[in-house]
Parts: C-alpha cells; sequence; structure tokens
C-alpha cells in the first residue's frame, strides 16, 4: 500500500517540499483523537526480547529515527507512535541558519538512495529546547549538534559546547556530528588531534555534571582503516559513550541514476555495505569494547540483522523510511522477535 500508493504520489513531488508536507499532515491527523493510540497499535511492536540496556539508558526496541529527518524538533512525540525506540533530533548548531540554496535534496530512485547538501539548516539551539521542553512521550531523544557554518573550525569547541550546556537537560544522549560533507571543511574535525581535543572537552564539562549523559560520536563511511584505528584510540582515551557509524558517503560507486553527480552526501541502499564494514571493523578492532549505533542503507529486516550481526547495538534509519515507509519499523523489529 506505501510503496504502491502513497510513495507513488509522494515521488511525484520535491523531496524537500513532501517532507514538510507530510510533517504538516502528520502534526494534523495526530491531533484527532484515538489517531495516536490506533497509529501505535497498527505499528508498535512491544516485547520484552525488544528492550536493550544500553548506555545507562533503556530502550523499548533497538531502532531508531536518524537524525537529518526531525532535524528541528517537531515531531518527536508523533514519530514515537510509528515504534521507533528512539528518535535524534539535529543536527543542531548554536545559531539558526538557512542552509544551502535549494534545491538540496535529489532522490535516486533506481538506485533507492537520496543525495542531500542541506547544511544544517536549523532553527538554532534555543528553539530546539523549548520544543523539547514540551516532550510528552517518554520515547528516547538524542540531541545531535554540530557548529554554525560561519564559525571558523578553530572556533568549533565553542559551537559545540554551547549547544552540549543549552541541550543538557532536555537529550538522553547526545552526538558529535563532525561527519556532515555539507559544511565546508566540517570533516577536517574528524583528524585525530583536533577530534581528540573536542571530544575531551565535551566529556570534560559531561564529567562535572552531577548525572553525566552519554556522548557518542558520528563517523564518516569514507575514513581509512588507519583512521578508524584512530578513532578506537580517541573513543577509549577521551572515555566517549561509543560511535555512530555511518553518515553519508561522498563516494559515488555503481550509482545508475542520473542525479548521481549532484553535490552532497549519498544515503540509502548504496551506502549499506560500507557501512556495515565500517560496524564489523571497529567492533573486531576495538574487541567491542564500547557500544556503536550503526545507521546507512537498511531498508528491510535483513538489512538490519546484518548491521547487528556486524557488532551494532542499536540501528537508526532515514532513507529506507522514506523508500520502504513506516511499516518497516514494524517489520525489523518483529523479526528481530
Ligand atoms: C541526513 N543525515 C544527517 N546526519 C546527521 O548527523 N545530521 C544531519 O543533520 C543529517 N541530515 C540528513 C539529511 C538528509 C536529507 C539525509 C538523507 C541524511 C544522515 C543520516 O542521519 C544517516 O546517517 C545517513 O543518511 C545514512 O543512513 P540511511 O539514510 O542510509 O538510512
Amino acid at each position: 500500500m506505501y510503496k504502491s500508493l502513497v510513495r507513488s504520489i509522494l515521488f511525484q513531488f520535491d523531496p524537500e517540499k513532501v517532507h514538510h508536507f507530510t510533517f504538516a499532515l502528520i502534526k494534523g491527523i495526530m491531533k484527532i483523537p484515538f489517531v495516536p493510540r490506533i497509529t501505535k497499535l497498527i505499528f508498535k511492536v512491544e516485547n520484552p526480547k525488544l528492550q536493550k540496556d544500553l548506555l545507562g539508558l533503556k530502550f523499548e526496541n533497538p531502532v531508531g529515527l536518524a537524525a537529518g529527518f526531525d532535524k528541528n524538533a517537531l515531531l518527536f512525540d508523533e514519530f514515537a507512535n510509528y515504534g521507533f525506540g528512539f528518535i535524534e533530533v539535529g543536527t543542531v548548531t548554536p545559531k539558526p541558519q538557512p542552509g544551502n540554496p535549494k534545491k538540496r535534496i535529489f532522490r535516486l530512485k533506481a538506485d533507492e538512495a537520496l543525495i542531500n547538501r542541506m547544511g544544517f539548516n536549523n532553527d538554532g539551539v534555543d528553539v530546539v529546547v523549548e520544543r523539547l521542553r514540551k516532550r510528552k512521550s517518554n520515547i528516547i531523544i538524542g540531541g545531535n549538534i554540530g557548529k554554525n557554518k560561519v564559525t571558523p573550525n578553530e572556533r568549533a569547541i565553542d559551537d559545540y559546547m554551547i549547544c552540549f550546556e543549552k541541550l543538557f537537560e532536555v537529550v538522553d544522549y547526545f552526538v558529535v556530528n563532525v561527519s556532515s560533507p555539507n559544511t565546508p571543511d566540517l570533516r577536517a574535525l574528524q583528524d585525530k588531534e583536533p577530534l581528540t581535543n573536542l571530544l575531551q572537552t565535551l566529556q570534560n564539562a559531561n564529567n562535572k555534571k552531577k548525572e553525566q549523559k552519554p556522548i557518542l560520536l558520528k563517523i564518516a563511511p569514507d575514513l581509512t582503516d588507519s583512521q578508524l584505528l584512530d578513532i578506537i584510540d580517541i573513543v577509549n582515551t577521551t572515555k566517549i559513550a561509543g560511535v555512530i557509524a555511518t553518515n553519508t558517503t561522498i563516494a559515488r560507486d555503481g550509482l545508475i541514476s542520473e542525479q548521481k553527480n549532484e553535490t552532497g552526501g549519498l544515503s540509502g541502499k548504496p551506502v549499506k555495505d560500507r557501512s556495515t564494514e565500517v560496524i564489523r571493523f571497529l567492533a573486531q578492532k576495538s574487541g567491542k569494547s564500547f557500544p556503536i549505533i550503526g545507521v546507512g542503507g537498511i531498508h528491510s529486516a535483513e538489512d538490519a540483522k546484518e548491521k547487528l550481526e556486524a557488532g551494532a547495538d542499536l540501528i537508526q534509519l532515514y532513507t529506507g523510511f522514506i523508500y520502504e515507509g513506516p511499516a518497516l519499523v514494524k517489520r525489523i523489529n518483529k523479526s528481530l522477535v
């Protein structure tokens, strides 16, 4: 039904317009009495076998909504009804910013993929904090943080610290995003020295709190083996909580769609194998010494299992959610039970 009807209509229109339209639609529909409850009945799989204690948190199931989808924390309560175990908002920056000029999301239908060059368009941390304060559900919320485009890399730590401090009371875990290809030079922050400094500064601030919140690092799938070994070292020395692997890729191997040469980050099926490889490498080389959230190209229950078997403790969806629809969350959870 989703693919044959809903998707075939939605895919006739510009992806960003569809995104805003469906957000408004879901927001409206969920205000109708009983609709949230019915949605939950249709989509949510509740089973103790799905529960997971990780990062000091109790996840109802291991399937999360990846960053970038509910960037501005507009729909996290509504998305909880679709059966997700956790939702990551952001990437959020200290000041609001418009992102790159439109058009900036492209559907690569033949490859079941997307290319995006959004550029951290977001309402800014203060607005997002206010929205999160009004959280009604008890869904676990991650706060994915970044830096403003105008902030030079030498002052990036200030931006991450502002977001960390402001979001601290309203999120359950943090994700440090240094892996988006759409903010100039951001990925240079993945180098060993700046990354160690950034994560150590955040972890030191975390250690000063009465109760610490887990901080995870989100990495690109384009890192080399030696860079991944550095990541393991950095996680162990800074004692952050874990890694999210992976963000979108700048690689363009094997694509057949017309839009394959658009600038930006590629997500969906073409990133699946590389993302799984990164997860497996990190899990094996670290001796599984820290939690890993696996994300990249999960479009089926088999894809989800592959990530978990490679060493992921939890998984997240973005592009698969668009191509397969909300029933994907249920399919994965059912097959895990
Ligand atoms: C993303 N992603 C992303 N990641 C992040 O850490 N911060 C962000 O703001 C965004 N924004 C964003 C926008 C769009 C349009 C897409 C398609 C993706 C990356 C996303 O969270 C995920 O890591 C990758 O897309 C790989 O997973 P999928 O999409 O293949 O399931």
